[in-house]
C-alpha cells in the first residue's frame, strides 16, 4: 500500500515539475505477486557494546547496550507500542562471546577492555536476571524477540581471523532451557553474528556451521516439547557470500534453517566524507539490487524451504556517521530503506 502511494506521490511531483504535462497510465499487474514481506518487517537492534566502543574518536554508545539500557525509561515501552509488535532483535558484534550465566557457567564475567581480544574486549556475561527484566520490558510493549547466540563459544582463533573448532552447544542449551522454563516466548533464535565469508572480526567455516546448525535445530527438538511450539533458526546473520551461504544450506540440509539473514551496511564507514551526498543521490541504493537477487538465487536452487532476512542493516558501519546518522538527513536515508 505504502509502495503505491508514493508511486504516486513521485507522479504527481514530475507532473508539476514538467513544463509540459504529460500523461501517463500506470498499470500495476495485482494478479501477480513476485514476493511476500512479513506483516512485522520494521525490526531495531539492540546491541552488547559497552560504553568503551570507539571509533573515530567517537564512543557514542553510552548506556544504550542490551546489558546497561534503562529498561524502566517510561519512553522506551511506549516507543515500542508504538510500532505495534516491533520485532526486535538483540545482537550485534559481540553476540558471539557472551556467555549466559546459568548452569555450569555460574557465575561469568562482564566484557572488560582487552587489547587482544576480538573487537578489543574479553568474553561477556548476560545474568538471568538481567534477562529476566529484559523478557518483562517485551512482554508489556508487545515485542517480537529475536535473540542472536554465541556461535563463537568453544571454538578458539588459529590464525588471523579464522576460527575451528566445534562450537559448544551446552551454554545456549542451558540458557534455552531456562527461557522455556519461564514461558520467555523468543520467536526466533538467530546462529552467530557475521561470522559467514571473510567474516568482520571473526570467521568460520560454512561446513562446521551447517553442522552447528543442524545441532542448534536439534536442541529446539529437544527442549520445545510441542512441535507448533518450535521457534524459527535464522542463520548466519552475516555479510552474503554466495559460495559459503550456499555451503550451509548445503549441510545443514531441508528445512534446518527457516531464514537465511543478511546484514546491508552499503553507505560505508563512520568516517566516509561524501555520507550525505550518497545518501541524496536516489541511484545509491539500487546498489543493493545485486545482493537481493543472488541471496534469492541461492534460496531458490539450495533452500526453498528458507526465507530471506535483513537481520541488521545501519547504512553506515562503525557507529554510523557523526552528524548526520544522528540527525535529520538520516531520515531519508531510514525512509528509503523501508519504502524502496
Ligand atoms: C577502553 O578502551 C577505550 C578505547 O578503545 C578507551 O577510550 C577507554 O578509556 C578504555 N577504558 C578503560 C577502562 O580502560
Ligand atoms: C562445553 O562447555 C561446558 C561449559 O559450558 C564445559 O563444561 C564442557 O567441558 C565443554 N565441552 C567441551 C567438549 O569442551
Amino acid at each position: 500500500m505504502v509502495v503505491r502511494l508514493l508511486l504516486i506521490v513521485f507522479i504527481c511531483l514530475h507532473a508539476a515539475w514538467a513544463q509540459q504535462p504529460e500523461e501517463a497510465t500506470v498499470i500495476v499487474k495485482g494478479s501477480t505477486k513476485i514476493a511476500e514481506t512479513d506483516k512485522n518487517y520494521v525490526c531495531a537492534t539492540i546491541d552488547w557494546w559497552p560504553p568503551e566502543k570507539c571509533n573515530y574518536n567517537q564512543c557514542p554508545w553510552g548506556q544504550s547496550s542490551i546489558l546497561n539500557l534503562d529498561l524502566d525509561h517510561p519512553f522506551l515501552a511506549q516507543a515500542i507500542q508504538a510500532f505495534d509488535n516491533l520485532r526486535i532483535r538483540l545482537g550485534g558484534s559481540l553476540q558471539d562471546r557472551v556467555v549466559y550465566d546459568v548452569g555450569t557457567n555460574s557465575p561469568c564475567s562482564p566484557f572488560t577492555n582487552m587489547s587482544n581480544g576480538l573487537f578489543g574486549f574479553s568474553v561477556g556475561c548476560l545474568s538471568m536476571d538481567r534477562w529476566d527484566k529484559l523478557n518483562d520490558l517485551f512482554q508489556k510493549s508487545g515485542a517480537i524477540v529475536t535473540f542472536g547466540l554465541n556461535a563463537l563459544y568453544g571454538r578458539y582463533n588459529v590464525r588471523r581471523s579464522f576460527w575451528a573448532g566445534k562450537w559448544n552447544s551446552t551454554n545456549a542449551y542451558d540458557f534455552l532451557k531456562y527461557t522455556i522454563s519461564k514461558g520467555y516466548p523468543v520467536d526466533s533464535w538467530e546462529f552467530g553474528n557475521e561470522l559467514s565469508g571473510h567474516g568482520i572480526g571473526a570467521r568460520v567455516d560454512a561446513k562446521l556451521y551447517g553442522k552447528d546448525v543442524i545441532e542448534l535445530k536439534s536442541i529446539f527438538q529437544q527442549l520445545y516439547k510441542a512441535p507448533r511450539s518450535q521457534p524459527f533458526l535464522l542463520a548466519p546473520g552475516g555479510f552474503f557470500d554466495q559460495q559459503w551461504y550456499s555451503q550451509l544450506l548445503q549441510t545443514s540440509g531441508h528445512g534446518v534453517v527457516s531464514a537465511l539473514t543478511h546484514h546491508i551496511y552499503n553507505l560505508g564507514g563512520g568516517n566516509d566524507v561524501h555520507l550525505i551526498r550518497k545518501i541524496l543521490d536516489p541511484k545509491y541504493l539500487d546498489r543493493s539490487e545485486d545482493t537481493y537477487r543472488d541471496m534469492q538465487l541461492t534460496l531458490q536452487r539450495h533452500g526453498t524451504w528458507a526465507s530471506a532476512w535483513v537481520s541488521e542493516s545501519g547504512g553506515v558501519f562503525n557507529n554510523g556517521g557523526q552528524l548526520v546518522s544522528n540527525t535529520f538527513i538520516n531520515s531519508i536515508w531510514s525512509s528509503l530503506k523501508l519504502f524502496p
